[in-house]
Protein backbone atom coordinates (compact mmCIF):
# COMPACT_ATOMS: atom_id res chain seq x y z
CA UNK A 1 0.00 0.00 0.00
CA UNK A 2 2.80 2.24 0.84
CA UNK A 3 4.91 1.51 -1.74
CA UNK A 4 2.17 1.88 -4.46
CA UNK A 5 1.86 5.38 -3.21
CA UNK A 6 5.31 5.77 -3.10
CA UNK A 7 4.67 5.30 -6.59
CA UNK A 8 1.77 7.34 -7.18
CA UNK A 9 3.77 10.49 -5.93
CA UNK A 10 6.85 9.64 -8.07
CA UNK A 11 4.21 9.37 -10.98
CA UNK A 12 2.60 12.83 -10.43
CA UNK A 13 5.15 14.89 -9.36
CA UNK A 14 6.83 13.39 -13.22
CA UNK A 15 3.07 14.90 -14.56
CA UNK A 16 4.39 17.96 -12.59
CA UNK A 17 7.42 18.60 -14.04
CA UNK A 18 6.50 17.83 -17.60
CA UNK A 19 3.67 19.76 -17.50
CA UNK A 20 5.81 22.98 -16.22
CA UNK A 21 8.53 22.18 -18.86
CA UNK A 22 6.15 22.14 -21.58
CA UNK A 23 4.48 25.39 -20.30
CA UNK A 24 8.00 26.96 -20.09
CA UNK A 25 9.28 26.10 -23.48
CA UNK A 26 6.74 28.42 -25.30
CA UNK A 27 7.38 30.98 -22.23
CA UNK A 28 11.19 31.01 -23.04
CA UNK A 29 10.27 31.61 -26.76
CA UNK A 30 7.92 34.50 -26.31
CA UNK A 31 10.98 36.28 -23.92
CA UNK A 32 13.49 35.55 -26.16
CA UNK A 33 11.21 37.34 -29.59
CA UNK A 34 9.97 40.10 -26.96
CA UNK A 35 11.66 43.70 -28.02
CA UNK A 36 15.20 44.35 -26.23
CA UNK A 37 13.84 46.88 -23.55
CA UNK A 38 16.52 49.36 -24.53
CA UNK A 39 14.31 49.43 -28.02
CA UNK A 40 13.63 52.95 -28.78
CA UNK A 41 9.91 52.80 -27.77
CA UNK A 42 10.21 51.58 -25.11
CA UNK A 43 12.36 53.36 -23.37
CA UNK A 44 10.64 56.62 -24.74
CA UNK A 45 7.76 55.49 -22.32
CA UNK A 46 10.03 55.17 -19.53
CA UNK A 47 11.35 59.03 -20.46
CA UNK A 48 7.73 60.10 -20.83
CA UNK A 49 8.01 59.94 -16.99
CA UNK A 50 10.70 62.33 -16.65
CA UNK A 51 9.02 64.44 -14.74
CA UNK A 52 8.92 61.84 -11.67
CA UNK A 53 12.59 61.65 -11.94
CA UNK A 54 14.53 63.63 -9.65
CA UNK A 55 15.48 67.76 -10.64
CA UNK A 56 19.09 68.36 -10.18
CA UNK A 57 18.96 72.16 -11.11
CA UNK A 58 16.10 73.25 -9.20
CA UNK A 59 16.33 77.10 -10.79
CA UNK A 60 16.49 77.05 -14.19
CA UNK A 61 19.77 78.06 -15.52
CA UNK A 62 21.29 79.61 -18.34
CA UNK A 63 22.58 78.06 -21.27
CA UNK A 64 25.47 78.45 -22.71
CA UNK A 65 25.01 80.14 -26.34
CA UNK A 66 27.39 77.93 -28.08
CA UNK A 67 25.54 75.07 -26.69
CA UNK A 68 22.13 76.24 -26.97
CA UNK A 69 23.26 76.15 -30.39
CA UNK A 70 24.89 73.05 -30.48
CA UNK A 71 23.36 70.52 -28.39
CA UNK A 72 20.38 70.39 -30.72
CA UNK A 73 19.86 68.76 -34.18
CA UNK A 74 21.37 70.25 -37.22
CA UNK A 75 18.45 71.07 -38.84
CA UNK A 76 16.70 73.27 -35.55
CA UNK A 77 19.68 75.23 -34.83
CA UNK A 78 19.11 78.75 -34.77
CA UNK A 79 19.93 81.05 -37.44
CA UNK A 80 21.71 83.35 -34.61
CA UNK A 81 23.36 81.65 -31.74
CA UNK A 82 22.82 84.45 -29.15
CA UNK A 83 19.76 83.34 -28.02
CA UNK A 84 18.87 83.07 -24.23
CA UNK A 85 18.06 79.13 -23.50
CA UNK A 86 17.30 78.24 -19.77
CA UNK A 87 18.00 74.20 -19.06
CA UNK A 88 16.40 72.02 -16.58
CA UNK A 89 18.24 68.46 -15.95
CA UNK A 90 16.66 65.59 -14.74
CA UNK A 91 18.34 62.39 -13.37
CA UNK A 92 16.40 58.95 -13.29
CA UNK A 93 16.81 56.75 -9.93
CA UNK A 94 19.84 54.81 -11.07
CA UNK A 95 21.94 57.90 -11.76
CA UNK A 96 20.92 60.10 -8.67
CA UNK A 97 23.77 59.08 -6.87
CA UNK A 98 26.33 59.64 -9.01
CA UNK A 99 24.95 62.76 -10.42
CA UNK A 100 24.75 64.20 -6.71
CA UNK A 101 27.48 62.68 -4.52
CA UNK A 102 30.90 61.80 -6.43
CA UNK A 103 32.91 63.86 -7.24
CA UNK A 104 34.28 61.86 -10.19
CA UNK A 105 31.38 59.78 -11.07
CA UNK A 106 31.04 56.70 -12.76
CA UNK A 107 27.78 56.27 -14.12
CA UNK A 108 26.00 53.05 -13.48
CA UNK A 109 24.35 51.29 -16.77
CA UNK A 110 20.27 52.61 -17.16
CA UNK A 111 21.27 55.86 -15.80
CA UNK A 112 19.46 58.19 -17.77
CA UNK A 113 19.93 62.24 -17.81
CA UNK A 114 17.45 64.27 -19.82
CA UNK A 115 17.68 67.90 -20.54
CA UNK A 116 14.95 70.45 -20.83
CA UNK A 117 15.68 72.98 -23.26
CA UNK A 118 13.73 76.08 -22.30
CA UNK A 119 12.68 79.30 -24.41
CA UNK A 120 12.72 81.53 -21.07
CA UNK A 121 13.45 80.99 -17.24
CA UNK A 122 9.64 80.37 -16.45
CA UNK A 123 9.01 78.38 -19.20
CA UNK A 124 6.73 75.01 -18.17
CA UNK A 125 7.11 74.35 -21.77
CA UNK A 126 10.31 72.38 -23.08
CA UNK A 127 11.24 73.29 -26.81
CA UNK A 128 13.66 70.38 -27.20
CA UNK A 129 15.00 67.01 -24.92
CA UNK A 130 18.28 66.01 -25.18
CA UNK A 131 18.98 62.44 -23.15
CA UNK A 132 22.17 60.65 -22.54
CA UNK A 133 21.52 56.79 -21.21
CA UNK A 134 24.03 54.77 -19.63
CA UNK A 135 24.51 51.59 -21.95
CA UNK A 136 26.08 48.09 -21.17
CA UNK A 137 29.49 47.96 -21.03
CA UNK A 138 31.28 47.58 -24.43
CA UNK A 139 28.55 49.44 -26.35
CA UNK A 140 30.23 52.40 -27.02
CA UNK A 141 33.88 52.52 -25.12
CA UNK A 142 35.77 55.26 -26.72
CA UNK A 143 32.33 57.50 -25.29
CA UNK A 144 32.23 56.31 -22.14
CA UNK A 145 29.59 53.60 -23.32
CA UNK A 146 26.97 56.80 -23.31
CA UNK A 147 23.84 56.54 -25.89
CA UNK A 148 22.86 60.06 -27.36
CA UNK A 149 19.31 60.49 -28.17
CA UNK A 150 16.80 63.85 -28.79
CA UNK A 151 13.26 64.50 -28.62
CA UNK A 152 11.34 67.25 -30.05
CA UNK A 153 8.55 69.60 -28.33
CA UNK A 154 5.71 67.70 -28.83
CA UNK A 155 7.51 64.30 -27.47
CA UNK A 156 6.24 61.79 -29.92
CA UNK A 157 9.43 59.55 -30.23
CA UNK A 158 13.32 59.42 -29.72
CA UNK A 159 15.35 60.00 -32.22
CA UNK A 160 19.09 59.42 -33.08
CA UNK A 161 20.89 62.80 -33.03
CA UNK A 162 22.17 63.27 -37.06
CA UNK A 163 25.21 64.62 -35.63
CA UNK A 164 26.32 62.46 -32.77
CA UNK A 165 30.06 62.59 -33.15
CA UNK A 166 29.73 66.75 -32.00
CA UNK A 167 27.59 65.20 -28.59
CA UNK A 168 30.39 62.71 -28.22
CA UNK A 169 33.39 64.90 -28.87
CA UNK A 170 31.43 67.98 -27.15
CA UNK A 171 30.96 65.67 -23.59
CA UNK A 172 34.54 64.05 -24.38
CA UNK A 173 35.53 67.11 -22.71
CA UNK A 174 33.95 66.19 -19.28
CA UNK A 175 35.10 62.44 -19.90
CA UNK A 176 37.32 62.22 -17.06
CA UNK A 177 35.99 64.25 -14.68
CA UNK A 178 32.99 63.11 -14.95
CA UNK A 179 32.17 60.23 -16.98
CA UNK A 180 31.36 62.64 -20.42
CA UNK A 181 28.54 64.78 -17.86
CA UNK A 182 28.89 68.03 -17.75
CA UNK A 183 27.32 68.54 -14.25
CA UNK A 184 27.91 72.71 -15.53
CA UNK A 185 24.45 73.29 -13.78
CA UNK A 186 25.21 71.90 -10.40
CA UNK A 187 24.24 74.94 -7.78
CA UNK A 188 27.67 75.96 -5.62
CA UNK A 189 26.22 74.33 -2.58
CA UNK A 190 25.14 71.04 -4.75
CA UNK A 191 29.02 71.08 -5.64
CA UNK A 192 30.23 71.53 -1.61
CA UNK A 193 28.52 68.21 -1.21
CA UNK A 194 30.76 66.13 -3.57
CA UNK A 195 32.88 63.58 -2.56
C1 LIG B 1 29.17 72.43 -27.94
C2 LIG B 1 29.20 71.44 -26.91
C3 LIG B 1 28.04 70.46 -26.77
C4 LIG B 1 27.48 69.69 -27.75
C5 LIG B 1 27.79 69.65 -29.21
C6 LIG B 1 26.46 68.89 -27.07
N1 LIG B 1 26.42 69.20 -25.74
FE1 LIG B 1 25.19 68.37 -24.36
N2 LIG B 1 25.88 69.69 -22.97
C7 LIG B 1 26.86 70.64 -23.18
C8 LIG B 1 26.95 71.49 -21.99
C9 LIG B 1 27.90 72.67 -21.79
C10 LIG B 1 26.02 71.01 -21.08
C11 LIG B 1 25.68 71.63 -19.71
C12 LIG B 1 24.32 72.24 -19.69
C13 LIG B 1 24.12 73.40 -20.65
O1 LIG B 1 24.77 74.45 -20.55
O2 LIG B 1 23.26 73.26 -21.53
C14 LIG B 1 25.38 69.86 -21.72
C15 LIG B 1 24.45 69.06 -21.09
C16 LIG B 1 23.87 67.96 -21.66
C17 LIG B 1 23.02 67.02 -20.96
C18 LIG B 1 22.77 67.02 -19.45
C19 LIG B 1 23.85 66.09 -18.82
C20 LIG B 1 25.21 66.72 -18.69
O3 LIG B 1 26.12 66.38 -19.47
O4 LIG B 1 25.38 67.56 -17.81
C21 LIG B 1 22.59 66.12 -21.86
C22 LIG B 1 21.66 64.96 -21.59
C23 LIG B 1 23.17 66.48 -23.15
N3 LIG B 1 23.95 67.59 -22.98
C24 LIG B 1 22.96 65.76 -24.32
C25 LIG B 1 23.53 66.14 -25.54
C26 LIG B 1 23.18 65.54 -26.83
C27 LIG B 1 22.16 64.42 -27.03
C28 LIG B 1 23.92 66.17 -27.77
C29 LIG B 1 23.92 65.98 -29.26
C30 LIG B 1 22.64 66.16 -29.93
C31 LIG B 1 24.73 67.17 -27.08
N4 LIG B 1 24.47 67.10 -25.75
C32 LIG B 1 25.65 67.99 -27.71
C33 LIG B 1 27.62 70.76 -24.29
C34 LIG B 1 27.36 70.16 -25.51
Amino acid sequence: MLIRNKRRLIAVSCLALLVIAFNSAPYAQKQSSMKSPLDLDTLHAKILKYKTWMLVNSEPVRMDSLVAAMCAPVRSRPATPHENKYIRVYVNDIGQEAMLKAKNPKFPVGTIVIKEKLPDKQSQTPEFFTIMLKREAGYDTGTGDWQYLIMGAARAKLEKPADLESCQSCHSAWAVKSDFVSRTYLSPQQNQNLR
